[in-house]
């Protein structure tokens, strides 16, 4: 098995013009003719070759394009990647992260094994250099990053390493960046991690091998203890939305309890859930789902890598709080001991469910963990789930759902998305969905009416959490990407995991 490319990212005081490196990459923005000083300069070296590329018109400075110079003997790099940052009104710390992204995987694809970035240096003091820094280390690592643990033959070979040297002008300068670059790279290999797991298909990740990984994931972190409950457990417990989502498989379910207590804690410190969606295949059960794209469903575990991912970077930030990540695992298959429509299941909350479909299997699984959390006493609960087609069908492939019983709690995760370019939309969880939910034969049944399913699940879900503060993030459109985009590879996106490490930040540095 191959393994993921390794990524090292540091800072090193370097004018573009010596600077001895197999890519430098830098930036310019559409509506600015005139490049910056230094950038002259590396012109000038460069006999003309920028100029050619704007005057024939196949480099404008839109975001989203580049332009390569190759090299010459009068400077150090081997090639010049000049990167498209959009209109300066419009740049936010995206556009860099964009920008550094793209960087890195034209890198990848060329092969390159050294980088060098000057992208930030066009922004000058529009942003506080250290998020700039963090921006690119994030970029830098999704950009880089291909799926391909399982391809032997090596027609196209790729690089397994990528050294990434971020230039500042003096040491002054670059001490403020190095910060930012240490966060943004913690950042960005719990990206690496989530998109790695959630990329192995369903023969290779079943809820065993999940919670195998947790344990893992664990023991190599400081902080992190890992728990386990296995389906005998989980019967002991009465953890009955779990058990019958599972039922249909023989891999059996589990329940995956990560906690993450700081270290040198002063005070009593607030706790908060992080619950994530598991299903390592969805075959939608019983009431099984047409057979067209039915392999995505290898994604429906996202939500529940996701908060494993964000966990992990939260401990290494060391950051001032205690997380419970709590991650419900189980395998929708069809079979003869499979739950079926009409059963009715009593959840771990004692609430009772009448099944009306078993490929909304999400919600039974969810309801279970979410119920553990407001046992536990957490103040907040936050859960990543890839709930809804619905959702998909109202947002798109942009944006995930976002639903809450609590405005301050939205209003937080809203800032949390502009910040890490992780984006989403509010949508209604309100009573009249959560009537909808109502079954004659049991407390609740699991599908609602034929339309607002995503705000139907999200009401279903909601009856859960009593009075605690909750959001629920539907990331249906957003686990994965179909298709290789300008920044990075087809495959798993790791959403949720910028989103949720950057409120996590933002929520600490507040107390
Ligand atoms: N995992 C799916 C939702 C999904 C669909 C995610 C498409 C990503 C892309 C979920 O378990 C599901 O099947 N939901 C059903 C619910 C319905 C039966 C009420 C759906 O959305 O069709
Ligand atoms: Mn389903
Ligand atoms: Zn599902």
């Amino acid at each position: 098995m191959k393994s993921i490319i390794n990524v090292e990212l540091k800072t090193s005081v370097s004018n573009l013009c010596d600077c001895k490196t197999q890519m430098l990459a830098i930036g310019q923005f559409s509506d600015e003719k005139k490049p910056l000083p230094e950038i002259i300069g590396l012109c000038e070296k460069l006999h003309g070759a920028v100029e050619q590329v704007v005057k024939l018109g196949d480099f404008k400075g839109n975001t989203g394009t580049s332009s390569l110079i190759y090299g010459n003997k009068d400077i150090g790099a081997d090639r010049v990647l000049i990167i498209g940052l959009g209109e300066r009104k419009k740049a936010t710390l995206d556009t860099i992260r964009q920008a550094a992204a793209l960087a890195a995987n034209k890198a990848v694809s060329m092969k390159a094994k050294s980088m060098a970035i000057a992208i930030h240096k066009p922004f000058g003091a529009m942003f506080d250099s250290g998020l700039m820094a963090k921006a690119i280390a994030e970029g830098v690592y999704y950009g880089s990053f291909r799926y391909d643990e399982y391809v032997t033959k090596d027609e196209d070979g790729r690089a397994d390493s990528l050294v990434v040297e971020l230039l500042g002008d003096n040491a002054a300068k670059t001490k403020k960046l190095e910060d930012g670059l240490v966060k943004g790279s913690i950042i960005g290999r719990a990206q690496t991690y989530a998109r790695t797991i959630a990329n192995r298909p369903g023969n290779i990740i079943n809820p065993p091998a999940l919670a195998e990984e947790a344990k893992k994931l664990a023991k190599s972190t400081k902080g992190l203890t890992c728990t386990i409950m296995d389906e005998k457990q989980l019967a002991k417990l009465g953890m009955g939305g779990i058990l019958a989502v599972g039922s249909g498989s023989k891999t059996p379910p589990r329940f995956i309890i990560v906690k993450y207590s700081p270290k040198n804690k002063n005070g009593k410190l607030p706790t908060i859930a992080l619950v994530g969606k598991a299903i390592t295949f969805d075959s939608g059960g019983i009431s099984i789902k047409p057979s067209q794209n039915m392999d995505q469903m290898k994604f429906d575990k996202s939500g529940g890598i996701a908060v494993l991912a964000a966990i992990k970077a939260a401990a290494e930030l060391n950051l001032p709080i205690n997380i419970y990540t709590l991650v419900p695992s189980a395998e929708n298959m069809p079979g003869g001991s499979s739950f079926r429509p009409g059963d009715i299941v009593t959840t771990y909350s004692k609430k009772t469910v009448e099944i009306l479909n078993t490929d909304a299997e999400g919600r039974m699984i969810l309801c279970d963990a979410l119920h553990y959390a407001v046992e536990k006493d957490c103040e907040i609960i936050i859960d990543v789930a890839t709930l809804t087609g619905a959702c998909m069908v109202a947002l798109g492939t942009f944006m995930a759902g976002l639903m809450s019983n609590d405005e301050k709690l939205s209003r937080d995760i809203e800032k949390a998305a502009q910040t890490s370019g992780e984006k989403v939309w509010r949508l209604p969880c309100s009573d009249e969905y959560a009537d909808e939910m109502k079954s004659k034969f049991a407390d609740l049944k699991n599908t609602g009416g034929r339309w607002g399913g995503a705000c139907t699940a999200a009401a279903f879900l909601r009856q859960f959490v009593g009075d605690k503060k909750w959001a629920h993030l539907d990331i249906a459109g957003v686990d994965n990407f179909e298709k290789p985009t300008a920044t990075g590879a087809e495959g798993a996106s790791a959403f949720g995991v910028r989103l949720l490490t950057t409120y996590l930040m933002d929520l600490t540095k507040r107390k």
